[in-house]
């Protein structure tokens, strides 16, 4: 299954390490919104969109260049991110991105998030927190998520 991961990490790197880790489980590249040549992901099966998440959302360079994309399209998608607090109600952040990314025709077939170091300014003041994450746990969770993509995704017509 051809794949490629879309990412924006400029915080800590702390996405681009969870990029990484299911870059190498998908055998794929790893690539900045601004890389991405639209015309030519027609040649990919599943399409990976991840990055940190600012006040409540994915950083605006993923969200700008996913609005670019044309409708219609036809590839499978996996969503992920890192965050000091998790994917949850009342502030989950998947939801927009997982409902903009199907309204482009993107099969989003699953989501996956992990807490990570966090330095927005109320916590810079004490050093930041979810200091070490992702850790060893975090990213081996995160490979076994993208190992288990490829099969999923044939699964699903
Ligand atoms: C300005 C700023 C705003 C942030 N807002 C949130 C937020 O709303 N929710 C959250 O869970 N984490 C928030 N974070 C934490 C980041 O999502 C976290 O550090 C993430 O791992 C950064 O990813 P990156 O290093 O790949 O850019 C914020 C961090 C910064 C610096």
């Amino acid at each position: 299954m051809k794949s490629i991961i879309v990412c924006t990490s400029v915080s800590h790197g702390n996405t681009k390490r969870v990029a990484d880790v299911m870059g190498q489980a998908l055998d794929a590249r790893i690539v900045e919104p601004e890389q991405v040549d639209i015309a030519k992901l027609a040649a990919y099966d599943l399409v990976g969109f991840g990055s940190g998440i600012y006040l409540g959302s994915f950083h605006s360079r993923l969200l700008e260049f996913v609005e670019s994309l044309p409708e219609g399209q036809q590839h499978k998608a996996f969503v992920f991110a890192t965050s000091g607090f998790p994917d949850a109600r009342p502030h989950a952040f998947s939801r927009p991105l997982v409902r903009r990314l199907g309204q482009k025709g993107f099969e989003v077939i699953d989501t996956f998030s992990c807490r990570a170091f966090d330095t927005y300014l109320p916590f810079r003041l004490v050093g930041g927190i979810r200091k070490g994450r992702p850790n060893a746990a975090d990213l081996e969770s995160a490979r076994t998520f993208a190992e288990g993509l490829p099969a999923r995704a044939s699964a699903t017509p």
